[in-house]
């Protein structure tokens, strides 16, 4: 039984997974910023993305340091949601090949979202076959994001980098839509620009009925509108909320 998900208002804002930085601690002290929703991690989540984790911390980025991830996220949801009078949802950005961990994290108390990263691009990552690598194999991404619908208990999110060099974003659009998720995040990301690529945006939204996050680049009001007017339903910040604290008023898009 799926747990149903309620989000207020036209557009949803969400904070975008940060790994190493979006544990507990800083999702609940941003839920006070009107994030809709809140991003855990992202998390290795099977044995390659565990085994591609541990020969990044070797070469000195302890962010993609792995605990137990079940009790990992268990002690994260408790600390966001504990006694925390914010009525938004939290979601599990997760690395992974294949559906069992998803799956498994969908079904903790207190989880509302689970996220399929087709997006994180280093080496040892994308040598493991999770993260950015799932976009060039179109009908795997499809069956992973499927399996993962089919059985979790919560709401589902893929998330994509946009304008990857060989890969139909498109394509990848439909395919998600087509194997069920809730939401699709894209970050679109401009190669040589400090801004998004709103139409690649405009693109998936004129092509597809799924829901859209646009993601990247967002600072200001100006950027949070301009993405929404290239028909994106919701809005992710990772960057602008690094320090803790959000630079214009959410509840004014
Ligand atoms: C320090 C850092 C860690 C990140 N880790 C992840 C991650 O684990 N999973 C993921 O999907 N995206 C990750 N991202 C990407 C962001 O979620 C976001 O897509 C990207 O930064 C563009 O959005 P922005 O312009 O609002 O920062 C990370 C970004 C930063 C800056």
């Amino acid at each position: 039984m799926k747990k149903s998900l309620f989000l207020s208002g036209d557009s949803i804002e969400v904070l975008a997974p940060m790994a190493g930085i979006t544990d507990g601690n800083f999702c609940r002290a941003m839920s006070s910023y009107g994030f809709d929703v809140v991003t855990l991690g992202g998390y290795n989540a099977d044995k390659p993305s565990m085994e591609a984790g541990c020969r990044i911390i070797e070469r000195g980025r302890p962010e993609f340091k792995f605990d137990d991830l079940v009790s990992h996220v268990e002690e994260q949801i408790r600390i966001v949601k504990d006694q925390n009078p914010w009525n938004g949802a939290v979601s599990v950005n997760l690395r992974t090949t294949s559906s069992e961990p998803v799956i498994k994290v969908s079904k903790l108390k207190n989880v509302d979202m689970v996220e399929i990263n087709a997006h994180c691009r280093q080496p040892e990552l994308v040598e493991s076959g999770c993260g950015q690598v799932l976009l060039f194999n179109i009908p795997k991404l499809h069956d992973l994001v499927e399996e993962v619908v089919k059985n979790a208990d919560c709401k589902v999110s893929v998330k994509v980098r946009a304008n990857v060099a060989g890969v139909n974003d498109l394509e990848v659009a439909e395919a998600i839509e087509n194997a069920g998720a809730d939401y699709l995040h894209v970050d679109a990301m401009k190669p040589g620009f400090d801004h998004a690529d709103y139409n690649i945006i405009r693109k998936i939204k004129a092509n597809t009925d799924i829901f859209l996050v646009g993601n990247n680049s967002i600072r200001d009001l100006e950027s949070a509108r301009k993405m929404l007017d290239a028909g994106a339903d919701g809005i992710s910040i990772a960057r602008a909320a690094i320090d803790g604290t959000i630079p214009f008023d959410l509840s004014a898009i």
